[in-house]
């Protein structure tokens, strides 16, 4: 079984906080539907059932690498599935996303969640060490895997609303009316979560992100006293493990300094606030990761391209900068489009801060 490419690539560099000479660049939700061959690999398979199959799992996760060049391939997986293989009842509902059989609300219903153990995660670990095997017949063999797991606040979003919801209310609620039961919730999910994680970086996953992707529907008080210990504890599980560590929400603006004191190396920003604000924001000293607007995505190409060099001279006031998206790329999405990106922001000279 082959091991992580020797060469540091683009990626990792600009993750550890020294500026390649090109700006590395990947986009959130690469692998899924804007892609036919997707569509094509899919046919038949439901979503979790894709995610658990090997095979499956690693060519989706290959297909976004060998059509638009990115700079890392990002595992074909979903935040629900370490639950899903704790044996909690939950299906992803197409065009809404994560349905649980039985909401989670009370301290009960908290202590009757199954554990995950690492044998459960055999699944994911077989998916990432083919799909990493696949990486070194594409290009130059060079192009890092990246693993991810959702964080506790999120997977908390979904297990105790028992699907998608707009604020998260019952979440927010059971925070505060029974904080000892939230706090076991989290660090179930914390736990969870870090040994998804763990289990992809020992497979050869070469850097890994949290995803709090709905951490931005919290004040800055309920984000430091209920949530920040729990991600902190998630990220505790790959610690020893030296990879580079990215952190992720929608909307975190206000968020930003207290998701980089979780303790990630990167800090991911979505498209409501200018990338060089984001980055005055965290202090000026860590790489980030962002923040082209998805919407613009469907712009014409003038409009787009003005916006990909405006991120990308934004980005200069970071020691590093990744390019991506501010969140996922939308179904609907022209692939050509987020090819011509790629060939775009390489053709760029990376101009920043030394
Ligand atoms: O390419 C990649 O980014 C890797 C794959 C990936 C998926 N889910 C595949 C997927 C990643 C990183 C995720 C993480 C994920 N899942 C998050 C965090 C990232 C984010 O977008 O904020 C969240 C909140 C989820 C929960 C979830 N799963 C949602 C909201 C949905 C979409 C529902 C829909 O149909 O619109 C899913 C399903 C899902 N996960 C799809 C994909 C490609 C679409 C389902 C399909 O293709 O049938």
């Amino acid at each position: 079984m082959s091991s992580a490419p020797a060469a540091p690539s683009r990626l990792i560099s600009a993750y550890r906080g020294v500026r390649p000479a090109i700006t590395p660049v990947w986009f959130m939700r690469q692998a899924g539907r804007s892609l036919p061959e997707y569509h094509e690999v899919r046919k038949g398979h439901s979503m979790l059932e894709s995610c658990l199959t090997p095979e499956l799992a690693a060519e989706i996760t290959l297909q976004p690498v060998r059509r638009h060049g990115v700079d890392a391939a990002i595992f074909y997986s979903d935040i629900v599935i370490p639950l899903k293989l704790a044996g909690v009842g939950v299906e992803i509902a197409p065009g809404r996303g994560p349905v649980f059989d039985k909401p989670v609300r009370t301290a009960a219903d908290v202590a009757a969640l199954p554990t995950l153990t690492v044998d459960d995660l055999a699944p994911v670990a077989a998916g990432v060490a083919r799909t990493v095997e696949g990486l070194t017949a594409i290009g130059d063999g060079s192009t890092p895997l990246i693993g991810f797991a959702g964080a506790p606040f999120t997977l908390a979003a979904y297990l105790v609303e028992g699907g998608p919801s707009k604020e998260h209310l019952a979440a927010r609620t059971l925070m505060h009316a029974d904080p000892d039961a939230w706090a076991q919730l989290m660090a179930w999910a914390a736990d969870a979560s870090g040994l998804f994680l763990r289990a992809q970086v020992l497979a050869g996953a070469s850097a890994a992100q949290l995803f709090d992707s709905w951490a931005g529907s919290l004040s800055l008080a309920d984000y430091v006293t209920h949530v920040a210990p729990a991600s902190a504890r998630a990220l505790s599980h790959i610690a020893d493990l030296q990879v580079p560590t990215v952190h992720f929400g929608v909307g975190t603006g206000e968020l930003l300094p207290a998701m980089r004191d979780v303790g990630a190396d990167v800090v991911g920003v979505d498209w409501r606030i200018p990338l060089d604000e984001g980055i005055r924001r965290l202090g000026g000293t860590v790489p980030v990761q962002g923040n082209i607007d998805p919407a613009l995505l469907a712009a014409p190409w003038p409009v787009l391209e003005a916006h990909v060099r405006d991120v990308l001279a934004r980005g200069t006031a970071a020691p590093a900068h990744v390019l991506n998206l501010g969140h996922g790329v939308p179904p609907e999405t022209d692939p050509g489009v987020l090819t011509r990106i790629v060939e775009l922001v390489h053709s760029a000279p990376s101009e920043g801060r030394e």
